[in-house]
């Protein structure tokens, strides 16, 4: 299967990484339309963390026109929004705490409700924000994926990866852990941009599976690909470890 066209950047290491993911989200919001909102979607985990302090710091934080942004999430877990393991948590301690932004401008996903009430809530809130005519379109959706190529809470093998019309669906992990909440992949295939971030060598496999061999249906991180939109995969070296010199040079 060839691989759909997409931008490739490859860092030193994760803080180049961030620091150039958060060079691209502020030229993303500053550059959008002005006057308009602009929607981005968040994902969890390690590897987004240093990127949302970064913009939460100077000079991001004054820089970027943040009052515009409405913040929503890819996926979040089935916990209390003060847990740990909380995606919304983990931003509101990185980034949303320190900016001033009105509470209708953040969409968290209630996942202390339950995983089915919760994606019911979400997925009633993208209809009543995007309208119900069409499927919600992010400007800006960043993900991660894991070493098994999950990405958002839409893991291989599963059923949520087959959905072609809810927007929103309760994930019940077969692995332990709590239960979460995703957007589905008509949602995230139809974002304006996706930024995919990887770093670290145990994700140099996926990276390469999907980035260099092109295979798109092995991992759901194969499976994004916007469909009106653009695609920057942002790796650092250990990520991209094993790309030829010819991948890289894709960018
Ligand atoms: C989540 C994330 C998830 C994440 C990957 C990578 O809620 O777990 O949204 O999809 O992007 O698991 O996580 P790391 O950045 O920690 O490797």
């Amino acid at each position: 299967m060839t691989a759909a066209a997409f931008d490739l950047r490859v860092f030193p290491g994760p803080e180049a990484l961030s620091h150039a993911a958060a060079d691209l989200v502020n030229s993303l919001v500053y550059n959008s339309q002005p006057g308009k909102k602009f929607t981005v979607a968040l994902s969890g985990g390690s590897t987004p963390r240093p990127l949302y302090s970064i913009l939460g710091s100077s000079p991001y934080r004054d820089a970027v026109p943040w009052q515009r942004v409405h913040f929503f999430w890819a996926d979040e877990r089935c916990v209390p929004p003060d847990h740990s393991e909380s995606n919304y948590n983990m931003a509101r301690e990185t980034l949303l705490s320190r900016l001033t932004l009105p509470e209708d401008h953040i969409h968290r996903i209630r996942g202390e409700a339950g995983a089915v009430t919760a994606a019911a809530l979400y997925e009633k809130e993208l209809i009543n924000f995007f309208g119900a005519d069409e499927t919600p379109r992010f400007d800006l959706i960043l993900l991660g994926t894991g070493n098994d190529g999950h990405t958002a809470s839409l893991f291989p093998g599963t059923a949520a990866l087959e959905e072609k019309v809810r927007l929103v669906l309760p994930v019940h992990p077969e692995s332990t852990g709590p239960d979460r909440v995703t957007l589905t992949l008509p949602v995230l295939n139809n974002a304006a941009h996706i930024i995919f971030l990887a770093a670290g060598s145990e994700k140099s496999g996926v990276v390469y599976d999907i980035v260099e061999q092109g295979n798109r249906k092995k991992y759901p991180a194969g499976m994004i690909h916007p469909i009106h939109g653009r695609l920057t995969w942002m790796v650092d070296r250990e990520a991209g470890a094993t790309l030829s010199r010819f991948a890289v040079s894709i960018r």
